[in-house]
């Protein structure tokens, strides 16, 4: 496994991070158990999860994914061996997260109650990195493009919501802070503030990110690289669609493309960018799978590529694609691919 420095902290994060995101809804309690194991085993030392999570987002299963992780944390004891980070849901109608608000933002007494339950059901008295899912703001995310001058009275000041984060800090309840979806503008006003209080700074910036969509690299990478605030990148196969698994126009029983193809929004209608893109991989002597986890892997400005499997195999597959030597050529025909492309999937 090759290590990343996390942000301007001392810590080194393997640049393959295992998502959780389908545990308690796709996978069982003993399947997430079962990835946890064997990432550990193969060397990766960084695990991402969500107070919301499962995907998609439901009351019933709310919760569920960091409450598998915690029990596998009190079972395995091996809680230094990684580092583990969650996140506060950002500004939703999420409320049975939440004891009493109709909605979750990121007010300091959401995130005290978040933080609070995230450390009841991970059953650990620490989060390594704690990040902020989404903006509190109101703001076009998750593939809206367009930009909308939102009302700045309706939003939890920025100094505010450092300030709340920081004081768990200083309690030992989190280590770091990370965003995520975040914007450039966002991104530097929480490094202007943490300079201002000599509060910490923002270690990394988790966002969509593969071969068809790119936004990040207007903008966000060069604060990753100037500000060391490097890219968590999740979605790296574009929700299963740079596998190759949908090219023959059918919705494989019990993917998430025929589960809960809503979810997978804009990448249906990027179809003439994925086929290219696994073509482009057959082309080059690769699955696709590899072709588009190598190239997530391969940016300057990554610091772990977030991978997400349903099952072991695709675990295993995705794993050693990291093994992959990513060459001249496959740089040309991703270059390639975007400058035919652009960015057609905002998410
Ligand atoms: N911060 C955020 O807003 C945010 C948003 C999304 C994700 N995330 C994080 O990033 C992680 C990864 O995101 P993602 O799941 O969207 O990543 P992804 O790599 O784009 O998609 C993973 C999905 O593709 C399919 N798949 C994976 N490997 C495969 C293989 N080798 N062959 C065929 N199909 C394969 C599986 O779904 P099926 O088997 O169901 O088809 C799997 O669940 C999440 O778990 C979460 O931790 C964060």
């Amino acid at each position: 496994m090759e290590f990343r420095q996390l942000g301007r902290t001392d810590i080194k994060v393997t640049s393959i991070c295992l998502g959780t995101m389908t545990w308690g809804e796709q996978n069982t309690e003993k399947q997430a158990h079962e990835q946890l194991d064997y990432a550990i085993e193969r060397g990766i030392n960084f695990i991402d999860t969500a107070e919301m999570y499962p995907v998609p987002a439901n009351p019933k299963t709310q919760g569920r994914t960091e409450s598998y992780i915690g029990t596998w944390i009190a079972s395995r004891k091996n809680r230094d061996k990684y580092i583990l980070a969650s996140k506060v849901t950002g500004r939703a109608a999420i409320h049975w997260a939440r004891d009493k608000e109709d909605q979750t933002r990121h007010t300091p007494a959401q995130i005290d109650e978040a933080v609070e339950k995230s450390l009841r059901r991970l059953q650990t008295d620490y989060i390594d990195l704690y990040q902020l899912h989404w903006p509190d703001r109101d703001m076009p995310g998750f593939g809206f493009h367009s930009y909308q001058d939102y009302d700045e009275s309706d939003m939890t000041p920025l100094e505010d919501i450092l300030g709340a984060l920081n004081r768990h800090i200083e309690k030992g309840n989190i280590r770091h802070l990370g965003i995520s979806n975040e914007t450039p503008w966002g991104a530097m006003k929480f490094i202007q503030l943490a300079e201002k209080n000599n509060w910490p700074r923002m270690v990394s910036n988790q966002c969509v990110y593969n071969l068809i969509a790119r936004r990040f690299d207007y903008g966000l990478a060069e604060v990753a690289m100037r500000e060391q605030i490097g890219l968590l990148a999740y979605s790296p196969l574009g929700m299963g669609v740079l596998t190759g698994k949908y090219d023959d126009g059918e919705k494989p029983k019990g993917s998430r493309g025929s589960l809960f193809s809503d979810f997978m929004g804009g990448y249906w209608t990027a179809e003439d960018a994925w086929r290219d893109c696994n073509r482009t991989a057959i082309a080059l002597g690769l699955t696709p799978t590899q072709f588009a986890l190598k190239f997530v892997e391969s940016r300057e400005f990554l610091t772990s590529n977030i991978i997400g499997a349903t099952s072991m195999a695709q675990l295993k597959e995705n794993i050693d694609a990291h093994h992959i030597t990513w060459t001249d050529e496959m740089e040309k025909e991703a270059h390639r691919l975007h400058k035919t492309y652009r960015c057609p999937v905002g998410r």
